[in-house]
This record gives structure tokens, C-alpha cells and sequence, in this order.
């Protein structure tokens, strides 16, 4: 078998940029190929604003499939960025370097950022861009919540596939770049197509589904900060070929961050569903959120509670486990509308996990049936306000 350098450099030439149609060897894209001896693959790509995320990918996957490599490192880089000094220069073919791990980076020093500016680029200043209809996207709905936890995700995901039931044409897009976590739940994880220069989106359970954790790095660090959120976020809505859509779903990170903002100056939100549990103690996080959106004229279609009960198998009767009242407060604080109570049912967290949601494992359930009339009163709520 030829050297492990060699067939790490003939894998790669056949990974071509979309952009350019060119291989990355051959356009000097990858550097710094590193290799050890017990199989560790390290190098860096260089990756233009201009070019697709997915390379990222793309590069790995040629690498991973290789006999006797244990794991690939890709430290992407913004070509506008200097070498950083001293630059480490490139082994030869054939070196092997010691089995230790490489020193981990500083962050913000240009690793592995899935897409376009490095962290480190000058900084311009901010533009804030026109908000840019997207009429194929249907009703752009946010799933929000005041933290983390309180099953943000999950409702999303469920209510997804509750409209995609109900006979309309769904995408979801998962904004929570710090905690991607819809792969898991939807059951699919892989790296999207391009076409047309254009991404393609994944599909399951009758829904389309991008996700940041199709393509980055799974260790990344979270350390996006505003116009790299507004470009995830921009990509995400306008490159990626969702085709014609009722309703699009944004599963927002909790609170009220860059990617809030990003999404509300990327494009028309036309409601927000903000998700909250009964044991809220303080509604003050969620009501910071139904502020936010209210000041940046997205109307609040409603609170969800979640986990208001746990029913009792043996009996068939509720339990309130965590106090009871949240959802309700929460949405007379703020005068809303509490548009459903979705019971704590373990069968949902087992979905999530196993990536087969309960709206389509469980169609029966209390759970799904809860879900199911969310869908219809966000319908109605998004209706009323756009006949
Ligand atoms: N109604 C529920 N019953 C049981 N488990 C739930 C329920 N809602 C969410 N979970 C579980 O709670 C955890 C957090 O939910 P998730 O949707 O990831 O929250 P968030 O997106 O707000 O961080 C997950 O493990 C999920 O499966
Ligand atoms: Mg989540």
C-alpha cells in the first residue's frame, strides 16, 4: 500500500470546490498535511466567503475513509488571512510526526470556522442589510424560548412534522449555532448536496431540514459572534434550495442573542411561538424574548407550556410535577394567548433521542395530540394576521 501521505494527497485531489470545479490539491486549498503515526490526520483549508461551507465536509470524508486513519483534524481559514507566524512549514511525504495531540489553538485564531469570515477578519463596520422577503419560504415562524432546556427544540421539531401531517410544505432551520441538536432529534446527519450552487436540503419525516451540525466540525467552539450569525443565518435562508414552502420554522438558541437579532434583520418573521415550562419561577427570560420580538414588530402568536403534567400511566390522571402555572402566567403578563400544554411524557425524550419524534411515533399520544392542536392554532393565529 502506498504511504499514508500519498494516499491522503490522492484522496483529496479528487474532492473538487463546487465553485471553481477545481480539486483542492490542485488549487492549493489544503495545507499543512499532518499526519501520526498511530493514524491522526490534521491540515488546514483554506475556504473563500465565496465558497461553500459543505467543503468542509467534503474534505473529511474523503480523508476519514482512509485505511489506517484514526481521526481528521480540518483547521479551515480564511485565504485574506496572513499565514500566521511562524507558519508550521508542511512535512515532507512520508514524515511522521510524534502521536501527541496537537496543541489545542487559542480560539478566534482562525480554527476550523465552517463558514466565510474569520473571527480575526477586519472589522468593518457593521451593516445592517435590508430584510430580504423570501416568498418560497412561506410564513416564517421562530420557535424561541427564555432558556435553554425547557424543550424549545423538541416542540419545534414536533410541530414541524404536525404541519408537514396536516398536508402543508414544511422546512425547519436550526439557528441554535451554539447547540444544533435537530440532527439527533430528526434522526438524519449527513453532509448536504450542492446543486446549482445551491444546498439541498436534507429530508425526514416529511419535512426539509438544514442544520448547522450538517456542517461544521462536531467539536467546534461556539464562538460566532454577530456578522458570522448573520451569515449562517443568510445562508441558511436564501442558499439553500427549500423549494416552495407553506410555513418555515426557525429553531432559535435561547434568549435573546445575535441570532435573534440576525434572523429579524435578515428577513420578515411573521410570528414567533415562544416555548416555556410550568416551573418558571420568573418569566423575566421569556418575557425579555416576547419584548424582543415585539419591539422588532414580530407578532407573538403564542405561549407553549411544556412538561405541564405528567399523566399517570397506572392511573391515567395528571401529576403536576413542577409546580404548575408558568405557561398561564407568562402569557397574561405579556397578554397572550397559552396556545397548548404539552404533558412530560418520556416517550418524547426517548424520540428525541433515538430520532423518531413522538408526533409521528406515538400519533395517539396526549403529547401528540397537543402538539397536533398548537399546529392548528398557530394556522389560524398566522391566518388572522395575514388573510
Ligand atoms: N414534554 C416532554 N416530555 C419529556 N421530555 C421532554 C419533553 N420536552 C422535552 N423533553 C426532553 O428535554 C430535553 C430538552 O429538550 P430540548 O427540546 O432539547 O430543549 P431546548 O431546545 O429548549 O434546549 C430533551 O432531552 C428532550 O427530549
Ligand atoms: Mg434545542
Amino acid at each position: 500500500m502506498p504511504p499514508l501521505m500519498e494516499r491522503i494527497t490522492d484522496a483529496l485531489s479528487l474532492v473538487r470546490n463546487p465553485r471553481t470545479g477545481a480539486d483542492v490539491m490542485a488549487a492549493e486549498q489544503v495545507r499543512d498535511i499532518a499526519t501520526t503515526v498511530d493514524g491522526k490526520v490534521r491540515f488546514t483549508l483554506l475556504l473563500a466567503p465565496e465558497d461553500d461551507a459543505t467543503l468542509v465536509r467534503d474534505v473529511r470524508q474523503a480523508v476519514e475513509q482512509l485505511d489506517g486513519v484514526s481521526d481528521v483534524r480540518v483547521d479551515v481559514r480564511d485565504p485574506a488571512q496572513r499565514e500566521p507566524t511562524p507558519a508550521r512549514p508542511a512535512p515532507a511525504p512520508n514524515a511522521m510526526h510524534h502521536p501527541t495531540a496537537p496543541a489545542p489553538k487559542a480560539p478566534g485564531t482562525g480554527r476550523a470556522l465552517p463558514v466565510m469570515e474569520a473571527a480575526s477578519a477586519p472589522k468593518a463596520p457593521p451593516r445592517v442589510p435590508d430584510p430580504v422577503q423570501y416568498p418560497n419560504l412561506g410564513r416564517i415562524i421562530a420557535v424561541s424560548s427564555g432558556k435553554g432546556g425547557v424543550g424549545k427544540s423538541t416542540v419545534a421539531v414536533n410541530l414541524a412534522i404536525a404541519l408537514a401531517k396536516a398536508g402543508k410544505r414544511v422546512g425547519i432551520m436550526d439557528a441554535d449555532i451554539y447547540g444544533p441538536n435537530l440532527p439527533l432529534m430528526l434522526g438524519v446527519d449527513a453532509a448536504p448536496a450542492v446543486r446549482d450552487e445551491k444546498i439541498i436540503p436534507l429530508e425526514a419525516f416529511g419535512i426539509k431540514v438544514i442544520s448547522l451540525g450538517f456542517l461544521i466540525e462536531k467539536e467546534q467552539p461556539a464562538i460566532w459572534r454577530g456578522p458570522i450569525v448573520m451569515k449562517i443565518i443568510t445562508q441558511f435562508l436564501r442558499d439553500v434550495n427549500w423549494g416552495q414552502l407553506d410555513y418555515f420554522l426557525v429553531d432559535m438558541p435561547p434568549g435573546t442573542g445575535d441570532a435573534q437579532l440576525s434572523l429579524v434583520q435578515a428577513t420578515q418573521v411573521h410570528g414567533a411561538v415562544i416555548v416555556t415550562t410550568p416551573q418558571q419561577v420568573s418569566v423575566g427570560d421569556a418575557l425579555r424574548g416576547v419584548k424582543m420580538f415585539e419591539r422588532t414588530a414580530v407578532p407573538v402568536l403564542g405561549v407553549v407550556e411544556n412538561m405541564s403534567w405528567f399523566e399517570n400511566p397506572e392511573t391515567g390522571k395528571p401529576i403536576a410535577m413542577f409546580g404548575s402555572g408558568g405557561g398561564e402566567r407568562l402569557a397574561k403578563e405579556c397578554g397572550l394567548p397559552l396556545i397548548g400544554q404539552i404533558p412530560l411524557d418520556p416517550r418524547i425524550q426517548e424520540g428525541g433521542d433515538t430520532g423518531r419524534p413522538i408526533v409521528d411515533a406515538e400519533p395517539d399520544s396526549k403529547a401528540s395530540k397537543a402538539i397536533h392542536l398548537v399546529a392548528e392554532r398557530v394556522m389560524q393565529r398566522l391566518d388572522e394576521r395575514y388573510p
